[in-house]
């Protein structure tokens, strides 16, 4: 097992510069793990990356491997992990510096791999941990969001949306979402309590007083984001770092959230998920060879929840 195939780019470009080859297998640090792949979930960043938009925060080297959403089974461990076994399922975000895993194997650390939930196939489980994770360490983590508390949700029936509005409402929170009239009943299911459609009616006359925004839009919808939010309460963009100006002008704050790994928070959200509290949405199941058109999707910026490539 010396090789594996993989998706990889050797230059930024548009889709034509995704190709399938013959790559070695990575090896290990005693810190990390080598997981086969079964399944990548696919997210903006990943296209955004292979287009070169992010080149000046992750200075690359090519050939990249891209994809940092995976669900798979652990094939080989570090001297120094002792949490993780030869054969266990699990999911993680691979660090996003690195090659990633639209391949055969990765090696991640151990710090950022958890068991995969029980209640998921490894496909519906690499749709979580980014988006997931993304939502959890903005609503919990930066906003602090607690029971009780009113949250605004743009791009609700997104990958990093639709978590969001789960993981609110399992936290007791009032959940109001943006989305297209398409997705108002969708939204209503998972848990949103108010579904505003964007392309009709401005969110800022309907959202009054929020305690928190979540803002995976930035732009003109951050602008008129910040009224919405009564006194002391926070925009969190995950779009780079929101406008401090703005921010003190209404009184309230800003904080910008780029997702991290984190095996613990992954644990917490697996059991969620078992529990019945969170489900992933995936839309879209396609075979790595398929990637070209998973991106092609992703770029839409209208997909409803999640798309996973099937690579074992
Ligand atoms: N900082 C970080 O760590 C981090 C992590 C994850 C993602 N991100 C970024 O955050 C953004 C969202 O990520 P994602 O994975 O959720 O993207 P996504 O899944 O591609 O989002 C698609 C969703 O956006 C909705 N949408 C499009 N235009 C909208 C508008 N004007 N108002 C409200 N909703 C709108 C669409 O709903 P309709 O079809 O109904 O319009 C669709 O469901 C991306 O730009 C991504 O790169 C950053």
């Amino acid at each position: 097992m010396n090789t594996m195939k993989a998706v990889v780019i050797h230059s930024y470009g548009g889709r034509e510069v995704l190709v399938s080859e013959d790559v070695p297998v990575p090896g290990i640090a005693g810190d990390e793990v080598l997981i086969k792949v079964h399944a990548a979930g696919v997210n903006p960043v990943d296209w955004k990356v292979r287009a070169g938009y992010l080149k000046e925060m992750l200075p690359y080297q090519f050939p990249l491997i891209l994809g940092w959403d995976v669900s798979g089974t652990v094939e080989r461990t570090g001297s120094s992990v002792t949490r993780l076994n030869v054969g266990d399922e699990v999911y993680a975000l691979a660090d996003i510096s690195r090659n990633g895993t639209y391949s055969g194997f990765v090696a991640v650390k151990g710090d950022s791999v958890a068991l995969k939930p029980h209640s998921l196939d490894h496909v519906h489980a690499a749709s979580v941990p980014l988006a997931a994770l993304t939502a959890w360490q903005s609503i919990f983590g930066a906003a602090e969001l607690s029971e009780g508390q009113k949250i605004l949700i743009h791009a609700a029936a997104g990958g990093v949306g639709s978590f969001a509005v789960q993981l609110a409402k399992w936290k007791g929170a009032y959940v109001i979402g943006t989305a297209s009239a398409r997705n108002r009943e969708f939204l209503l299911e998972l848990g949103a309590d108010e579904v505003i459609d964007y392309t009709k009616t401005p969110f800022e006359d309907v959202a009054k007083d929020v305690d928190v925004v979540l803002d995976a839009m930035a732009g003109e919808i951050q602008k008129r984001s910040w009224k919405t939010l009564k006194s002391g309460g926070i925009l969190v963009s995950i779009l780079g770092p929101p406008d401090e100006n703005k921010a003190a002008e209404f009184g309230v704050r800003g904080e910008g959230v780029f997702v991290k790994p984190d095996a613990n928070q992954l644990a917490v959200i697996a059991q969620l998920i078992d529990s019945g509290y969170v489900k992933p949405v995936v839309t879209e199941i396609l075979p790595l060879a398929d990637v070209a058109k998973a991106h092609e999707m992703s770029e839409t910026e209208h997909v409803r929840g999640k798309i996973v490539l099937e690579v074992a």
